[in-house]
């Protein structure tokens, strides 16, 4: 693989190719397509900030109406360590939500807390339905029990960056999934 950045000398090993990453977004895209075919109003909701690249190679493969829209959540209170907490940083405004069939797209699941709290905050405030998408998951870290609806890949204990995913809100537009070398957030 061709490498462009100069954040690459910081990555220990590749976890999930470019190639990789659009085989499986292009599967997940393939069901949600089917899934959904009957919906009268499916919205994708990105997770700022994470899930941005995610979301935009999500959405242009799907072939069923879509509509998209965003809310920004924290719950990392430093560089790799959850807090435990999840604030909402930007909400969803939207009067029509009875109508809307709601798919949150996350870049990640870790502890289960960011996503499960999302699905229940919806619910309560009056989606039509809620699902979850993740490209990744950390099934080992799970805190709460959280299964999502549609999941990429499986990844082990590892604390990853790229295609989206940020240490300190760099290297989220690395092309791939990688491993921050240790000595990089241990120092
Ligand atoms: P959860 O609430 O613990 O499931 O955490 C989900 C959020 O934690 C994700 O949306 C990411 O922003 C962040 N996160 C978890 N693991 C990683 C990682 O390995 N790299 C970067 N961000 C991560
Ligand atoms: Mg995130």
């Amino acid at each position: 693989m061709a490498y462009s950045s100069v954040l690459d000398s910081h990555i220990d090993h590749i976890l999930v190719s470019s190639e990789e990453i659009d085989v499986i977004t292009t599967k997940i895209a393939d069901k949600i397509s089917v899934d959904f075919k009957d919906s009268k109003r499916l919205v994708l909701l990105c997770i700022l900030k994470g899930s941005v690249v995610f979301m935009g190679d999500l959405m242009k493969k799907v072939t069923i109406p879509v509509e998209i829209d965003f809310m920004k959540v924290s719950s990392y209170s430093d560089g790799t360590k959850s807090s435990g907490r999840i604030n909402i940083m930007l909400d969803l405004h939207r009067s029509d939500l009875s109508e809307c069939d709601i798919l949150i797209v996350e870049d990640i699941i870790d502890s289960g807390r960011t996503l499960s709290y999302l699905v229940e905050y919806l619910r309560l405030n009056g989606a039509n339905s809620v699902k979850t998408c993740t490209l990744l998951d950390k099934p080992s870290r799970r805190e709460v029990d959280f299964t999502p609806d549609y999941r990429g890949i499986e990844i082990p204990d590892e604390f990853v960056v790229g295609y989206g995913l940020d240490y300190a809100e760099q290297y989220r537009a690395l092309p791939y999934i990688g491993v921050l070398k240790p000595e990089i957030y241990t120092k």
